[in-house]
């Protein structure tokens, strides 16, 4: 009885755990859930501390030189979920202003030019410094540090490595992290960043590297050339001497009739290929030009099966035909089979 009693009394006071009450089986549901949650928040919460110390902890490592190697390699790998954890973003600066934190990731970097002419690079030692440009690519990457990182001319550092023509997987790799610091630099529209770039010529050795680099790096290079153009300095930089022009279209032109015909393109790159297109046509001189030199494949049926999921770049491909062939040149041409781009 007193048993019975006191049962009551328990499921008075704690009535969400009675399970005869779907109300309260809900209730039971909510509390079981916000406690995960909470559990959650807290772990989360441990990693992020857990984390920040690590990092603080590595940036003092990189200035021992016994230490330096693996502490980039764990720090490269901390840093490279900075785009998805705010935690280590707002790291990135920490990394920045640590006393002889970015002298030593330059120390890495040229310790290996003595073996880039004649090529003779070591995988080990191109990932070694593979992973510091990838730390040097999360300094690019955040805002507050971008500018600093400009002023301090650090791109030019990587530029030895944008001059390499070796198609080995040492060269590539280390190719490829450089394209990656400059990706993340012009990523998102700074114009201070192209004044820097332009001056620095960064244009041949951006063609340098779709000439040279595998598929990868050529959609890199691609991108950092269309984001470049985008801005009207850059397009003008560009037109400025038909030369330019010239050594762009061709280079462009040339990524485009791939030497295999089994393996086209990427899309990726393609749609990189046709924006900077587009927007050199909107140049007169540079249109007028592309009306001369524009890939005949670019007016292949075959090509808008590519991009039948793509509306935006079907359309810049339109856009691109329209700008160089004109409406009423494209009329003329309609049996050479343009119509599928124009259709609608
Ligand atoms: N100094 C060269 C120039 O100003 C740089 C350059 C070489 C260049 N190739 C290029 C610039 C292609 C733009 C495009 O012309």
């Amino acid at each position: 009885m007193a048993n019975l009693a006191q049962g009551a009394a328990v499921n008075r006071r704690f009535g969400f755990l009675e399970n005869s009450n779907g109300n309260a089986a809900a209730v039971n549901a909510a509390a079981a859930a916000a406690l995960q949650q909470q559990q959650q928040q807290q772990q989360t919460l441990n990693r992020d501390n857990r984390d920040r110390k690590a990092v603080e902890q590595l940036l003092v490592e990189i200035t021992d030189r016994d230490l330096r190697e693996n502490a980039i390699y764990v720090l490269s790998k901390l840093f490279g979920q900075a785009a998805k954890r705010d935690v280590i973003h707002e790291m990135i600066p920490l990394l920045w202003h640590s006393v002889g934190c970015i002298a030593a990731l330059l120390q890495e970097i040229v310790s290996i030019y003595p073996y880039l002419l004649p090529p003779n690079l070591s995988v080990g030692a191109s990932n070694r410094v593979s992973n510091a440009l990838a730390l040097l690519q999360s300094v690019a990457s955040h805002k507050d540090t971008r500018l600093p990182f400009l002023n301090a001319h650090i791109p030019l550092y990587l530029y030895p490595f944008l001059n390499t023509t070796s198609k080995t997987k040492p060269f590539e790799y280390l190719r490829l992290t450089s394209l990656g610091v400059i990706g993340a630099l012009v990523k998102d529209d700074d114009i201070e960043v192209i004044n820097f770039l332009l001056p620095t010529e960064i244009i041949p050795l951006s063609l340098r590297a779709m000439e040279a680099g595998d598929e990868l790096s050529k959609t890199v290079a691609t991108f950092i050339l269309q984001k470049i153009l985008m801005h009207d300095v850059g397009l003008e930089y560009i037109t400025h001497a038909p030369e330019r022009f010239y050594a762009v279209g061709q280079v462009l032109a040339k990524m485009l009739t791939s030497p295999n015909p089994e393996q086209p393109p990427s899309i990726r790159l393609l749609k990189n290929i046709i924006r900077c297109y587009l927007r050199l046509s909107v140049n007169p001189r540079a249109c007028e030009a592309l009306r001369d030199c524009l890939p005949g494949i670019l007016r292949e049926p075959a090509i808008s099966q590519y991009f039948r999921d793509d509306q935006g770049c079907l359309s810049s491909l339109q856009q691109l035909l329209r700008n160089v062939y004109g409406a009423r040149k494209l009329s003329f041409q309609s049996g050479g089979g343009l119509e599928h781009l124009f259709a609608g």
